[in-house]
């Protein structure tokens, strides 16, 4: 059974029509790439279905049930977690108190619960260490790389057992290195069985992890694919609209 299926989705501000009547199924353990110029309306797909505002039109199936989000904690709640561009995660907080942001342990001491600093960090060690990431749970945030940032945003996908994970631009900013780093992390996550969306520029990184492709085209699904049967010179012709659709 498909992990994500969305149906006929339309997203339109006032006049813009963001997405026309856009449908597109992902597989347990898929990487899908979706790709699109700036305006294509990738990021608006995203927000769609991580629940940051429901569709004008459409639906959204999760493992087979439709489900109608009114926030992001509802899509959260199925199984959705997004990893943004800036990542969403503080500079000035260490690793361990970013990937439990928002749900931190606690144990009592006392008649008070108080926040159990020590379990957070035992916990995103393993998580550290599966990811084969050397990000150390104590370190603050702003002295890591790009990688280890992203190590931790995608630590926080382990934590909270995401079925589906979208990634808009992870590796828009940051070192070559760094790329390849995300590209393991995102491999990793389909060994797992998690579907990831992976929006990016980047042509290299799209076909070296994607299994499909998607275009998005002013708002229209221009394609859908296998990158096996595509190449980026097609790619680049879809989202141009050099080549209509394929
Ligand atoms: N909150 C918004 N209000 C009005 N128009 C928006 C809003 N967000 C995006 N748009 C418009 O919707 C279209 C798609 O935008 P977006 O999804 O951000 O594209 P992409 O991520 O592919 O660059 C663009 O024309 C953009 O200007
Ligand atoms: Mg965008």
């Amino acid at each position: 059974m498909s992990a994500l299926k969305i149906s006929n989705i339309s997203k339109h501000y006032g006049a813009i029509k963001a997405l026309n009547d856009v449908s597109l199924t992902i597989e347990p353990g898929q990487v899908v790439g979706l790709m699109g110029d700036n305006g294509a309306g990738k990021s608006t797909l995203v927000k769609v279905i991580a629940g940051n505002f429901a569709p004008t039109h459409g639906e959204i199936y999760i493992s087979g049930k439709k489900v109608n989000f009114h926030k992001p904690l509802d899509a959260q709640r199925a199984g959705i977690e997004v990893v943004y561009q800036d990542l969403a995660i503080c500079n000035n907080l260490t690793a361990a108190s970013n990937v439990f942001l928002g749900r931190e342990l606690t144990r009592q001491l006392g008649p008070i619960r108080v926040i159990d600093y020590a379990a957070m960090r035992t916990k995103s060690a393993e998580l550290f260490a599966r990811l084969k990431s050397e990000t150390r749970p104590r370190d603050l945030v702003r002295r890591m790389s790009g990688g280890q940032r992203q190590a931790v945003a995608i630590a926080r996908t382990l934590l909270s057992d995401a079925k589906i994970v979208l990634m808009d631009e992870p590796t828009a900013a940051i070192s070559v290195r760094q790329v390849a780093e995300v590209l393991n992390l995102i491999r990793y996550l389909r060994d797992q069985g998690i579907s990831v969306v992976l929006i990016s520029h980047r042509m290299p990184d799209v076909f070296q992890v994607a299994d499909r492709i998607a275009v998005l085209r002013r708002g229209t699904l221009v394609a859908s694919k296998n990158v096996s049967d595509s190449s980026p010179e097609e790619v680049t012709g879809l989202i141009t609209g050099a080549i209509e659709a394929a």
